[in-house]
């Protein structure tokens, strides 16, 4: 099956064909980073005009590229909650006018789940594994035992990783969009030159969780309070040493898991699975399996809801013209707490 996927939940207007949920045959990305790098964040009402204007050629490219044009397409998947309203609209409208114009089916996807397909394109991993979804609205820490079936093990209880890494890289002017900029940075800086505070305050239901918005309060209004005097106060430093804290408590929280589940398969998607310390810190546990999608599928992308929309559309699922966008998702199972 040959599908068509459709991704417009926020600054990326993305189009991209996938053969049975593996071979990517085209993907489109059209980033709208610099006409929002001026606010140091994204405009929703200027990324919603964007996509208007940009969707018809991101998918007739995509098209052209993938050399199926859309007689070659079987189905239409797109990318229906979460995100920002007005963006989501518009791949919405735009894969319902295509699939009742040319009487194809088509799926709503949800994008949270589909950054977790994104490595699956390039790998055959077995299920049950270890899903680690880390982006700039989304910090997950779940089991999954289907393409759409996962289990919540410990999520963020403020700010998602993605968004900590934004906001400290807008208050300091360090660049954007903030986490590749930290990420940049870092690699020049020493980790040492501040200790910032980590949460480990959580047991019980709350065990495998992260905080983020003390070491984020910490980086902005506290520095003074723990700078190591003895290190310069450069932003490659302040970068390197944000960077760590923020995913060594991810990373702790994550060996956990592994650890009480047995289960050494870690699968890794969204925005911040392409930062670099964090790819580094999980390879030192050589007994673990950890597959990271490539750099081109780390962030938003429509191979990876062509991906996760083929097997939907290939068990039956069906939209039909009353789909809706959602902003918000209802939150996923957890598991119960012991
Ligand atoms: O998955 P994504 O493109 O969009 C959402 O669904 O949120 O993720 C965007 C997030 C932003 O917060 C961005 O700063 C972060 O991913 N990000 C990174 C890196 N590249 C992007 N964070 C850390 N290191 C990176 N290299
Ligand atoms: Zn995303």
């Amino acid at each position: 099956m040959t599908i068509l996927g459709i991704e417009s939940s926020c600054d990326e207007c993305a189009a991209a064909v996938v053969i049975d949920g593996r071979r990517v045959v085209s993907s489109v990305v059209a980033t709208q980073i610099a006409e929002h790098a001026r606010y140091d964040g994204v405009v929703p009402e200027i990324a919603s005009r964007l996509h208007t204007e940009w969707i018809r050629d991101v998918a007739e490219r995509a098209l052209a590229e993938a050399g199926t044009g859309m007689s070659g397409i079987d189905g239409i998947a797109v990318t229906a909650r979460p995100g920002l309203a007005g963006s989501l609209l518009v791949g919405v409208s735009f894969a319902k006018a295509l699939a009742w114009s040319t009487g194809k089916p088509f799926v709503g996807v949800n994008h949270v789940l589909a950054h977790l397909y994104a490595p699956l394109l390039s790998e055959d991993v077995g299920y049950p594994f270890i899903g680690l979804i880390v982006s700039g609205g989304h910090t997950l820490l779940c089991r999954a035992d289907g393409f759409d079936d996962i289990t919540v093990l410990g999520t963020t209880i403020d700010d998602a990783i993605g968004e900590a890494f934004d906001k400290v890289a807008k208050h300091y002017g360090l660049g954007y969009p903030g986490g590749a900029a930290i990420d940049r940075l870092a690699r020049s800086g020493d980790a040492a030159a501040c200790r910032f505070p980590s949460a480990n305050l959580y047991k019980g239901e709350h065990r495998y969780d992260v905080s983020y918005s003390g070491i984020k309060t910490a980086a902005i209004r506290q520095l003074d309070q723990f700078w190591n005097p003895a290190y310069e106060r450069t932003d490659a430093n302040l970068a390197a040493a944000f960077e760590k804290a923020a995913v060594d408590m991810l990373a702790s929280r994550l060996i956990k898991v592994v650890d009480d589940t047995g289960i050494k398969t870690v699968v890794a998607g969204g925005g911040v699975a392409a930062n670099t310390y964090l790819r580094a810190r999980l390879a030192r546990r050589t007994d673990l399996r950890t597959i990271f999608p490539p750099l081109s599928l780390c962030g938003d992308n429509a191979a990876m809801i062509a991906g996760l929309g083929y097997h939907m559309l290939a068990r039956g699922d069906r939209d039909g013209l009353g789909l809706n966008a959602s902003p918000r998702v209802a939150a996923f199972k957890r598991a119960a707490s012991s």
